[in-house]
């Protein structure tokens, strides 16, 4: 039988006292949801004017000119001159100018997506932006749809899951088959250790002919895009790549759309546990993240009609 009032002092009570976080939560979200075109033009415009992320957020040929000096955006003291070798891996010009797309959806990997029968309407967003090389097959297509435009990945998979790309690349490449031809997101110069792996991860991309096209995060976007954020009372040590990429979509999309950005241990709605992520249970690193303070931002955007998160069940 299904207890409708969660007890936190019963150790089988899987909420452990969730509720009323989660029902205030509620509370803000459920309000019908209306787009408020004035929030949405004010909030992109500021993004614009701080952060520039039309122009800026990729590293591409026109805005990094071989001479010019990359500084790491986690790590300040750090710096890299463009060689002509380095400027040849990046993007000609911006892969996504100006304001291109109606309807984007940006895809966090939170467990809220586990059995929401999301991918239809995922999938019939015009962009959509994946975190993380999430998996796509396996059964999870319904939930978690497979269009992919673009799809970002942390230095820390190749280091876990593929041996730091040291040893064989086959498996690699062919864990991105599921991605088709969409662009490949690595923060490269964030950290002076992610741009190694990063250059074999792209090299690798090359010499298998794999369709996916490796591009890199302008490390001056990021850290613009940190002090946004933080002047609007962010204050964790870094930034989510889900809120990174929200932002992206904000400047980049008319109606932005978010799904699996859920940051607590139970669903809304039934309050039943989740896993942290839809195809896994790792936990984010909370001393560099603060999900919750970010998904408070979001959720504050949602109630402006700035943009849309999808907290239920698609069907
Ligand atoms: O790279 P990072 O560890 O930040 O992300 P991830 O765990 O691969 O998930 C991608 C994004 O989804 C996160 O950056 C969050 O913005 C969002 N997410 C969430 O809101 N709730 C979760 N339970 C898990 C992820």
């Amino acid at each position: 039988k299904k207890k409708s009032t969660p007890d936190p002092s019963d150790p089988s009570d899987p909420c452990k006292g969730c509720r009323e976080v989660i029902d205030k939560v509620i509370e803000r979200y459920s309000k019908t949801w209306r787009k408020q075109e004035n929030n949405y033009q004010q909030f992109s415009s500021q993004l614009s004017s701080q952060c520039h992320g039309l122009d800026r957020a990729i590293i591409t040929q026109a805005n990094t000119p071989v001479g010019s000096k990359i500084v790491y955006d986690g790590d300040k003291k750090k710096t890299l001159k463009v060689t002509p070798e380095l400027f040849s891996t990046f993007a000609k010009e911006h892969p996504f100018p100006n304001k291109t797309w109606d309807t984007c959806a940006v895809v966090g990997n939170g467990g809220i997506l586990t059995n929401s029968s999301c991918g239809d309407i995922i999938d019939s967003a015009q962009f959509v932006i994946r975190c993380n090389l999430p998996p796509l097959g396996k059964g999870y297509e319904k939930h978690v749809g497979t269009k992919t435009d673009i799809v970002t990945a942390n230095p820390s998979i190749f280091l876990e899951k593929y041996g730091a790309l040291m040893g064989r690349r086959r498996p690699f490449v062919e864990s991105l088959h599921s991605y088709g031809k969409s662009r490949l997101l690595l923060p490269a110069f964030s950290y002076g250790h992610n741009t190694p792996v990063c250059m074999r991860a792209v090299y690798s991309i090359e010499d298998f002919e794999s369709p996916i096209q490796p591009i890199f995060f302008n490390p001056e976007y990021l850290q613009s895009l940190a002090l946004f954020w933080r002047s609007r009372g962010l204050r964790a040590v870094r930034l989510s790549t889900g809120i990174i990429m929200a932002s992206i979509a904000l400047e980049h999309c008319a109606n932005v759309h978010l799904y699996g950005f859920w940051p607590f241990g139970n669903h809304p709605h039934g309050l039943h546990a989740l896993t942290n992520h839809y195809y896994d249970d790792r936990q984010t690193k909370t001393k560099f993240h603060s999900m919750p303070a970010e998904f408070d931002l979001l959720l504050q955007l949602h109630s402006q009609g700035v943009l849309r998160l999808h907290l239920g069940d698609c069907q």
